[in-house]
């Protein structure tokens, strides 16, 4: 039985597997309308989300089976004060399958250790979320047609924000990525993540301006400032605006490169800008449901097995 805890969960040949699968299941939805009767996911949020957690249903009741499940750590007994592990052992009794999100940094984890079910990370605190990688890895592929020789341009919190931290654990197994770091001083790329980066000799810059590197990029990717890991609000109003993607500066991009954002988004692409056919960010969001389909039928499929 598998769980998905991290994007390196997948080989690359693994994760290619599932981006055809899921590609698969975008043009020939009927083929995979019953293929989960039957079975029930439940979703256990533990922090606020509405894209994660609906994305979820959504592919399950897509593919025929149910969704049970609590949004809100105070709807649930982690309110009495019952742990993660006895959580996931009585969720097991009711489900065949779990996503999990968490403001905790490993409690998916420990969920996974004790379960008897398959649990998938949806999120745990400023960590990890690799069905948003999934998510942005199908993206690029649908849309470039390859996962390979890119310059990617991360721009924003890359501090706090999980799905940057994923995205780049994910993307250092393809050939030639050129990474480009935009952020503010306070919320640079955490160390360990550049560590990793000079150990595997991968190629990355630190920037500042957006507008300086914006001509260079086949890929933008844009995160929101994560206000809810602040500590103080002064920190979080000084830099909520620090970057807003309008039409000017998509005039100095290349006419083929894409934006790309986890959503949900606040001030940091403009609205003019959803008209340009480089924004992709409303497609991503439907690559999600059919990139959790395709991995809700794949870790299903390793429980029978
Ligand atoms: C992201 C998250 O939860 O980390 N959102 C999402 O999953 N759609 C990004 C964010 O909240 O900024």
């Amino acid at each position: 039985m598998r769980h998905l805890m991290s994007p390196l969960d997948f080989s690359t040949e693994e994760l290619d597997r599932l981006f055809t699968l899921a590609e698969d299941i975008e043009k020939n939805p009927a083929k995979y309308a019953h293929a989960c009767e039957g079975k029930k996911l439940a979703t256990c949020f533990y922090e606020p989300s509405t894209r994660t957690r609906l994305s979820f249903e959504s592919a399950m009741l897509s593919l025929g089976g149910q969704v049970l499940g609590f949004s809100d750590a105070n709807s649930s007994s982690a309110a009495k004060g019952e742990s993660v592990s006895d959580t996931i052992r009585v969720i097991s009794c009711f489900a065949d399958i779990c996503a999990m999100r968490h403001p905790k940094e490993g409690a998916p984890m420990v969920a996974a250790s004790r379960s008897s079910i398959p649990v998938i990370n949806a999120g745990d605190g400023g960590h990890q979320h690799p069905t948003q990688t999934l998510t942005d890895l199908l993206t690029i592929r649908a849309i470039k047609g390859r996962l390979d020789r890119f310059t990617i341009g991360l721009c924003g919190d890359l501090k706090f924000g999980r799905t940057v931290h994923s995205l780049i654990n994910a993307l250092v197994r393809y050939e030639n990525i050129n990474f480009i770091f935009i952020s503010p001083e306070e919320l640079t790329i955490p160390d360990y993540i550049i560590e990793m980066l000079r150990e595997k000799n991968v190629s990355f810059s630190e920037v500042r301006k957006l507008e300086e590197v914006i001509p260079k990029l086949d890929i933008l990717y844009m995160t929101r400032v994560q206000k809810e890991r602040f500590f103080n609000e002064e920190d979080y109003v000084r830099l909520k605006d620090y970057y807003i993607l309008d039409k000017e500066k998509m005039e100095l991009a290349k006419s083929d490169m894409i934006v790309l954002h986890p959503l949900p988004r606040v001030n940091e692409i403009s609205v003019e800008v959803d008209d340009d056919p480089r924004a992709v960010y409303f497609r991503q969001v439907k690559y999600g449901v059919y990139v959790r389909m395709a991995l809700l039928l794949t870790l299903l499929d390793s429980v029978d097995k």
